[in-house]
């Protein structure tokens, strides 16, 4: 079983939606440690509930953000993950890290990326006058929100909809995307290569989630 660090700054839903599907045991990963830049993070004090491992490094604590970085990397060559998943880590990654787990790093966005990278993704969404909305989990390059799309979900958006509303929906969509894409991931079935996630051809549709 891959070895997966997820990195959490607040509530923790898809981290907790990550450590499910990796308590199956035919699930080929573990959630090996929770790591986060906020002690008040929600998502932590769900981890210890859950016995997992939990690092706290706030970057306050760390002269600047290449010390920060170098502490987050120094505990991980401790725990030796093979694969991270950023899920709701509010804090961009330098490329220097990043180059350390090329191929291995998925974030989780809550919009059809390339649209509304970035903040306030959700009222942007509605803004737009879209009529659909969803999640992607990405590979991790430099730019924000910017990697080669692993897998999408979609839900549609609703007149009466507000950003609360519709990030609640699609924060359900997240929970079962993100194992999805992790597992794929683990198996193999999905590889970084020039700029693209190449996926194998016996994937599941992601809209049929
Ligand atoms: C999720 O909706 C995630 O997609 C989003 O933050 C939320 C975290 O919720 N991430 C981003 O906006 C990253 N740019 P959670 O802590 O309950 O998983």
């Amino acid at each position: 079983r891959k070895r997966v660090a997820v990195f959490i700054s607040g509530g923790g839903s898809n981290m907790l939606s990550l450590a499910d599907a990796c308590a199956a045991e035919d699930f080929p990963a573990e959630v090996v440690a929770v790591v986060s830049d906020k002690a008040t993070a929600g998502g932590i004090a769900k981890a210890v509930a859950r016995g997992l491992k939990t690092l706290v490094l706030e970057r306050k604590d760390f002269a600047g953000k290449a010390e920060h970085e170098a502490a987050i990397l120094a505990a991980l060559d401790e725990i030796q993950p093979d694969i991270i998943c950023l899920a709701g880590y509010m804090r961009l990654i330098s490329g220097d890290f990043i180059s350390r787990y090329e191929g291995r790093m998925l974030n989780i966005h809550p919009s059809l990326l390339p649209l509304f990278a970035g903040l306030h993704t959700h009222q942007r969404a509605i803004d737009a006058g879209m009529k659909i909305a969803g999640c992607s989990v990405h590979f991790v390059t430099e730019g924000m929100d910017e990697g080669p799309i692993v897998a999408q979900g979609v839900v549609p958006l609703l007149p009466e909809d507000t950003a609360d509303t519709l990030a609640a929906r699609v924060l359900t969509v997240e929970h079962r995307l993100y194992p999805l894409a992790l597992k794929l991931l683990a198996e193999g079935k999905v590889r970084m290569e020039n700029g693209k996630a190449v996926r194998a051809t016996e994937s599941p549709a992601d809209v049929a989630l």
